[in-house]
């Protein structure tokens, strides 16, 4: 997949996704600041993300472990907000833009 990151000085980084990574693996992989200090595992919110509502809207439903780190995160937005650890490979999401969220 190609994506679109827009970083937290709102400079655009085109990247490819590689299907064996999560997002924030893919978005650290390719020197974007996510600290990713918890390891992927829905506990640090440092790979917080935003994604355009109609690109969020066609994603599940967040896990109740993500959704209350988020709730407390930097700039948190109800319909756009993802620990990018969270989100496997999609095909779906070719093409998207995801935009780093503050840092916490
Ligand atoms: Fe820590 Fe995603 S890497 S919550």
């Amino acid at each position: 997949n190609k994506l679109t990151v827009v970083d937290r000085e709102g400079s655009t980084h085109d990247l490819e996704w590689e299907p064996d990574q999560t997002l924030m693996e893919a978005l650290r992989d390719n020197d974007l600041p996510v600290l990713a200090s918890c390891g992927g595992t829905a506990s640090c919110a440092t790979c917080h993300v935003f994604l355009e509502k109609d690109v969020f809207d066609t994603l599940g439903e967040r896990s109740e472990d993500e959704l209350e780190l988020l709730a407390e995160a930097e700039g948190y937005r109800e319909c756009g907000s993802r620990l990018s650890c969270q989100l496997g490979f999609n095909r779906d999401l070719n093409g998207v833009t995801v935009t780093l969220a503050p840092e916490e």
